[in-house]
């Protein structure tokens, strides 16, 4: 088997080392197909990357993956769909710099998944996006219509607890057209999402909890379901907290 030495994720003009991993792996994990000497990544965003092309044979060690034009997309199409709304804003913005740090220690395999759907777990709020009016399912079906992997469709459509309030709404036959994410993978959204207050600044889980049962009334369905689901929130969090004091320090 060729031997690839380092898997490497650019964003240009800058190239980062992410990973190293052997051909095989980057083939069943990025969707790499073999050309004669060369590589091209065809199954995320073909239409961005087709004319990326890297060599890559048994001489050379480095091919470059364009993961993170995923991200780059996730975290354009919430600009545009969220950043006339400052607040909101300022939160993804801060949920998608700690889903990221986060994803980067505890699950650098899904890194661009875990940050693209946090740049596009609230984008259901978007007028232009509501459907339902319900923003997990609405932000799920929009991320699935432009195309977003799976993975972060189901991150969205499951993040924060939206199970519980689904049953509320009575819309959970709506939430489940979309594929349960790992509970791994989706605690670090809902982390991210628990530990970031509207304005983007960190804040514990329980002042989360607290902040968004007062912003909203006691005959608001986000109250009853945050009510609901808050010690399974607060279990998230806690599983996460454990495993980054488990987990090598940067
Ligand atoms: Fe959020």
């Amino acid at each position: 088997m060729t031997r690839i030495e380092t898997v490497t994720a650019c964003t240009s003009p800058v190239t980062r080392e992410v990973r190293r991993l052997d051909l095989q792996e980057a083939w069943q994990r990025m969707g790499w197909r073999r050309g004669c000497s060369k590589a091209l990544l065809v199954s995320r965003e073909p239409a961005r990357v087709d004319h990326r092309r890297c060599r890559m044979g048994a001489s050379v060690s480095t091919v470059m993956v364009m993961t993170s034009d995923l991200v780059t997309r996730a975290q354009s199409l919430a600009a545009q769909h969220l950043s006339d709304a400052p607040r909101r804003w300022a939160h993804v913005q801060g949920v998608a710099a700690t889903a990221v740090e986060v994803a980067s220690r505890l699950d650098p395999a899904h890194s661009d998944e875990i940050a693209a759907a946090a740049w596009l777990h609230d984008v259901g709020y978007a007028p232009d996006v509501a459907t339902t009016g319900f923003h997990p399912v609405d932000g799920a079906g929009f991320a699935r219509s432009e195309r977003m992997p799976e993975l972060v469709v189901s991150l969205i459509a499951f993040h924060t607890g939206s199970e519980v309030e689904a049953q509320q709404r009575g819309l959970l036959e709506e939430l489940n057209t979309f594929a349960t994410p790992p509970l791994a993978v989706l605690d670090i959204v809902t982390y991210a999402d628990m530990t970031t207050s509207p304005t983007g600044e960190p804040i514990s889980a329980e002042e989360r909890v607290a902040e968004i049962l007062s912003r909203y009334g006691e005959d608001n369905p986000v109250f009853a379901a945050v009510s609901t689901s808050a010690p399974e929130l607060l279990a998230a969090v806690a599983r996460i907290e454990e495993r980054l004091s488990s987990a090598q320090p940067r």
